[in-house]
């Protein structure tokens, strides 16, 4: 029995592969009303984060997103060379939809898309000049394994910024699970005007994820320099993070 067995298959290192495919379905089943529940439970904050990390990349970029999810954030990458990375077909789907009018609207050329897990990109070494991470990487298997591949695939000087639930120490971990486990039901349990909601499950991954610190230490280890992560102001509920593979 695996060592996450009392936690439901998580730890702040991981998810059991059981679990994760559970994870999976829920995330799936958030489709429809992902964006909405996103705004209300972040008051909005969402598309602030999401303009913050955007505005790392220079025009031209070849940039890599891992865990696109429905696009949410890929749409909005303008004058660069995308290529949005998703285990879910059926995120890929409303994702490639969704990115490529964006793009065709602005005359750029489609993005492309790759069906994969961030342990294993299917991807060459050294190709991406910066990789994006959003809300994505409290979902990984195997968060260590993750990032080396992230480390692998980017150009040497390129740049990691990743963004997620932020979790400072363990008693803003507290706050942020009383947060979850009850506004962000109640919101999403008005938005899809039903009880069983796939937020009921989401819940979990942010209880047994890890503090900054633990994630800072993380990406020093695979190998990342200029290592940052802190939570973002105002309200204090996600963290970026940054790190640079060397020259
Ligand atoms: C909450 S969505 C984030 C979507 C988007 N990045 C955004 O900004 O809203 C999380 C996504 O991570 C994906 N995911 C889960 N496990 C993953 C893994 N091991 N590697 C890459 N992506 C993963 C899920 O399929 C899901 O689409």
């Amino acid at each position: 029995m695996s060592s996450r067995a009392a936690t439901g298959g998580y730890d702040p290192s991981g998810i059991d592969l059981d679990a994760w495919t559970e994870l999976e379905e829920q995330l799936e089943a958030t489709i429809p009303d992902y964006d909405r529940v996103n705004r209300l439970m972040t008051f909005g904050q969402d598309k602030r984060w999401r303009r913050n990390v955007r505005n790392h990349a220079s025009q031209g970029m070849k940039i890599l997103e891992v865990g696109c999810g429905p696009g949410s954030f890929a749409e909005d990458l303008v004058g660069l060379d995308v290529t949005c990375l998703d285990p879910s077909e059926e995120m890929l789907k409303v994702a490639k939809k969704r990115v490529d009018a964006a793009r065709k609207g602005r005359g750029e050329s489609p993005a492309a898309y790759v069906q994969a897990i961030a342990e294993e990109i299917p991807l060459e070494d050294n190709s991406f000049d910066m990789v994006f991470c959003l809300f994505s990487f409290r979902d990984f298997q195997d968060k260590k394994k993750g990032l080396e591949e992230i480390y692998r695939v980017l150009k040497p000087g390129g740049q990691l910024v990743m963004c997620d639930a932020g979790k400072a120490n363990a008693l803003h971990g507290l706050a942020g699970r009383i947060w979850m486990s009850t506004m962000v039901q109640w919101m999403a349990r008005w938005v899809t005007k039903t009880k069983d909601h796939p937020w009921k499950g989401l819940a979990r991954s942010y209880t047994h994820y890890g503090t900054n610190k633990y994630y800072r230490n993380m990406m020093v280890e695979v190998g990342f320099e200029n290592v940052s992560g802190r939570l973002l102001y105002p309200l204090l509920m996600s963290s970026r993070f940054r790190g640079k593979k060397p020259m």
